[in-house]
Formats: structure tokens, sequence, C-alpha cells
């Protein structure tokens, strides 16, 4: 026991951070990699039905404090991607599938092949900013979160966490009808709906134009909608966006998530980010005397506005 052990929604990880969706994930291999550095848990690149191949070049752009992405949701589909959550599996810790579609019946059909490719549990994408007719386009809706979590429930006998979108007006709206429909966790957030232009060119950097913001430029905007889920819901949380570091993870378990997944920070400080962060966590735990990451959960609501 080394006190970083967490329970989410029955499964337990021997550590709070989680590969992020999109990152390092298009192959059993990279998932493995992960694994081996120290993750507590690996989600996979979301899958679809069929193949995609997303947008065409430039699809990612730096900007300050950050990264833009309109990858578009490129995937071989999911039947072909089966292979690669077996091999992920071989770093024994859970696998989270990640699921999208056009609709409700069509991302239910797809968590169900994840699971019988092995997934442990499953994520719904219903909040990625840059693909046409999926992800945040369906996902802003309370009604549609909610019926996606109720089929999706139906179909799968696993868990099935509810990855949320923050370009909406009220993200506790979309936790509670991801509650309402049976959803054993909400993720939250996905990227930021943004865009970068080169004066020169007078044209938008991403061929898409917009794009999806991550990395520490939105790491305060995702504490405070963990922050705002964790009063209004009861099943668990899991932080995302910005964590490079203990302390940043620390922000989000106190605001009430019970496990961080980390994305961008691995192109600038690589695998080693994972045990890094937990490294972080085991020294700030001793110097003040938090026995377990649960007894830090949600640790700041005592405090009112
Ligand atoms: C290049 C890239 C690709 C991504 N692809 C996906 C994806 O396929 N599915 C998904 O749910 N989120 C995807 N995301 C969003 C991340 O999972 C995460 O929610 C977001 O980047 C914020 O975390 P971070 O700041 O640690 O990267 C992607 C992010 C990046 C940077």
């Amino acid at each position: 026991m080394t006190g970083l052990e967490v329970e989410i929604a029955g499964m337990r990880l021997r550590n709070p951070t989680i590969l992020a969706s999109g990152v390092l994930d298009e192959t059993g291999k990279s998932m493995l990699k992960v694994a081996n550095a120290g993750a507590g848990a690996l989600v996979s690149k979301s899958v679809g039905l069929y193949e995609r191949q997303g947008h065409p070049n430039p699809c990612v752009a730096e900007v300050e404090c950050g990264l833009l992405n309109a990858m578009g949701l490129p995937n071989p589909g999911v039947e072909a991607y089966a292979a690669e959550i077996a091999e992920a599996k071989k770093g024994e810790v859970p696998v989270i599938g990640s699921a999208f579609g056009v609709d409700a019946d069509e991302i239910a059909e797809v968590a169900a092949l994840l699971c019988a490719a092995g997934a442990d549990a499953i994520e719904l994408n219903l909040s990625c900013p840059h693909a046409e007719g999926y992800g945040a386009e369906i996902g802003s809706d309370p009604d549609n979160v909610r019926h996606i979590c109720e089929s999706t429930k139906a179909k799968v006998s696993r868990p099935v966490l509810a990855k949320l979108t923050p370009n909406t007006s009220s993200i506790t709206e979309l936790a509670i009808a991801a509650q309402d429909g049976g959803a054993d966790g909400v993720v939250a957030i996905n990227t930021l709906k943004a865009m970068s232009i080169c004066p020169e060119l007078r044209m938008p950097v991403l061929s898409n134009r917009v794009g999806g913001l991550s990395g520490p430029a939105v790491r305060s905007v995702g504490v405070r909608c963990v922050f705002e889920i964790f009063e209004a819901v009861d099943i668990p949380i899991i932080g995302v966006g910005g964590v490079s570091t203990a302390r940043d993870a620390l922000e989000y378990l106190m605001a009430g998530a019970r496990a961080v997944q980390i994305g961008t920070a691995i192109r600038s400080r690589g695998t080693d980010v994972f045990a890094e962060v937990c490294s972080g966590l085991t020294e700030f735990m001793s110097k003040n005397d938090y026995r377990s990451i649960q007894e830090m959960v949600g640790g700041a609501h005592h405090v009112t506005a």
C-alpha cells in the first residue's frame, strides 16, 4: 500500500494518474509504455464505429501556455482498434475505452464492442469540439447526455464515465444529466473551443479553423468545472486539463476529483510525468498528514464565498 490507491466506479487504481484520451494511445504499445511509466489507468484514443481520416494538416499548433488541436477524431474504427486494447491490457492497469458516435445507439454499440475487446470501463466522448456531428455538438444538450448514458448503460455491464464539455453555459447541468442517465462517473474537461490566426497569411492556423485548447491555459477552467460539479452530483469525478505537476493534480483533488488525467504535459515532460506527479503527491501527503488520496478529495469545499 502506498496511500495513493483510489477507487472509481468499482475500479481500483494504484494511483490517481490516468492517461488522457488522444495522447500516446493510438497503439497498444504506446499505451503499454505509459502503464510501465507508472500511470494508474489508461484511456484509449476515441474510436467510432467506422474508420475516419480526421482533419488534414495543420491540425496541431503550439500557442502560449497550451496546445491547439483539431485532429477531427481520426481512428481505424472500433473493430480494427480492438487489438490495441488487448495489447494495452498487458500493462495490468485498468484500460478505459473511449467511444464516440453520431447518436445514442451508435455510441452504445461502439461501447459494447470496446467492452468485448476487453475495456474495463467506457468513457463517452460527449465533448470533442472540432468534429461536426459528434462530441460537443451532441453532448452540449442535457437531454442528449442523459439519453446517451441510458442507452450505453443498457448495453454494457462495465462502468460508464461521461466526458463533458466546458463549452457550455452550465457544465453542472450536463453532469446532473449524466448522473440521471445512470453514468458511474464524469470526466471534466475536454478541450476549450479555440482558434489561432496567422496575421501574415491572414488565415487561421488550423486547417479546420477552430480546434480545442489544452494544457496549462485550461487548468483553472477545469478546476472550476470540477468544483461546481462536485457540489451538484454524487458520482465520482475525474479531473483533466493542464495537469503537469503534483500541485496541479492537488488543485483538482481538492476541487473534488478522485483522479486526474494527463495529456498535453506528456509533450513537454515525457511519460515520466506520471511518476513525478505521484512522488509529489506522496511528499505533500506526508508533509500534511494525509493518509489517503480520498482524504483530500473535495478538501476545498469547506470555504464559503
Ligand atoms: C492531440 C490531442 C488529441 C485529443 N484527442 C482526444 C480524443 O480522441 N478524445 C477525447 O475525449 N479527448 C481528446 N483530447 C482531449 C484530452 O483528452 C484532454 O481532455 C484535454 O487535452 C485536456 O487535458 P490536457 O491539458 O492534460 O491535455 C485530445 C487532446 C489532444 C491534445
